[in-house]
């Protein structure tokens, strides 16, 4: 895609799913990529797999200094950013009257939330000079409630707000401002949703054949960024859900309840 071309892009969540996927279809329309996540080996192995400039580094994006570290290493090599794909995320499943450990609550607001407020910090700077824009994946999740994901929906909603506010500050900056909304999208985040006890539940509680792929997901995620579009809601239920929330909140509620009843 034109719009992308010759752009340098930081990547979180690069090394799985959907950030791998739009890595891949960003690299083959040209953009220049840094790319990041916390498994160093699975980044170097998509770089080397890549056909355009592909650089990797690792970084835990629910530590600010890993945040500032990414920048920085992203202006040396390249010399400036254009665009921040926040996309690296992890997510539950557990009724809230059923978890016992708490703690995973905070977990979900600083790598999905707070990762997402401390790498765009970092970024901006860099994002004013090139007049770039900043990309946030969100989810479904975070324009309604969904059983079994109250702390993962309580991070998205967090994003949805932050990223919202910010595109009005970045107005008048040249700074635009994406937000992407996802539905249930078939990537590593089912098999490693923290269940109940805190732990990864292993295998993914989704029905995979009918959900969306990460490559066709990936790619409305490109034409959105490439066009710099306010917002990307995937799914036609999604878009659908977006205005009948206001005239028949409990009719969306069921739906998100037998998404999850359902698993797709
Ligand atoms: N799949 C869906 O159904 C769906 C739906 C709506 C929204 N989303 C959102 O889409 C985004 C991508 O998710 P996905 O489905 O592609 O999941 P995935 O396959 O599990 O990939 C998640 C990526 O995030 C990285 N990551 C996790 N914790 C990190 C941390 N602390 N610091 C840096 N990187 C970290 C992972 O790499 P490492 O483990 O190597 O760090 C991995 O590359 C997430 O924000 C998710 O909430 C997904």
């Amino acid at each position: 895609m034109h719009a992308v071309k010759d752009k340098v892009v930081i990547v979180t969540g690069a090394s799985e799913g959907i950030g791998r996927a739009l890595a891949m279809q960003l690299s083959a329309a040209g953009a220049r990529l840094m790319l990041a996540a916390r498994n160093q080996q699975r980044l170097q192995a998509l770089a080397e797999q890549l056909p355009g400039e592909a650089e990797v580094c690792p970084c835990d994006v629910a530590q600010p200094q890993q945040c500032q570290q990414l920048v920085a290493q992203t202006l040396v090599h390249f010399g400036r950013l254009d665009i921040l794909v926040n996309n690296a995320g992890i997510t539950m499943w557990s009724r809230f009257d059923d978890s016992d450990d708490l703690e995973v609550f905070e977990r979900l607001m600083r790598v999905n939330y707070l990762g997402a407020v401390y790498l765009t910090h970092a970024a901006l700077p860099a994002l004013k000079q090139s007049r770039g824009s900043v990309v946030a994946v969100a989810s479904l999740a975070g324009l309604t409630g969904v059983p079994c994901r109250s702390g993962y929906a309580a991070s998205k909603h967090a994003m949805v707000g932050f990223f919202d506010s910010l595109r009005i500050e970045l107005k008048d900056q040249g700074v635009d401002v994406t937000v992407i909304c996802p539905d249930f999208v078939v990537s590593q985040i089912h098999k490693r949703a923290i269940g109940a006890d805190g732990q990864p539940l292993g295998q993914s509680p989704m029905q995979e054949s009918k959900i969306m792929t990460a490559e066709q997901c990936a790619q409305l995620c490109l034409t959105a960024i490439g066009n710099r579009d306010r917002l990307l809601i995937t799914s036609l239920r999604g878009k659908l859900g977006r205005w009948l929330r206001l005239l028949a909140p409990g009719l969306i509620d069921r739906i998100a309840d037998r998404a999850i009843r359902q698993r797709h």
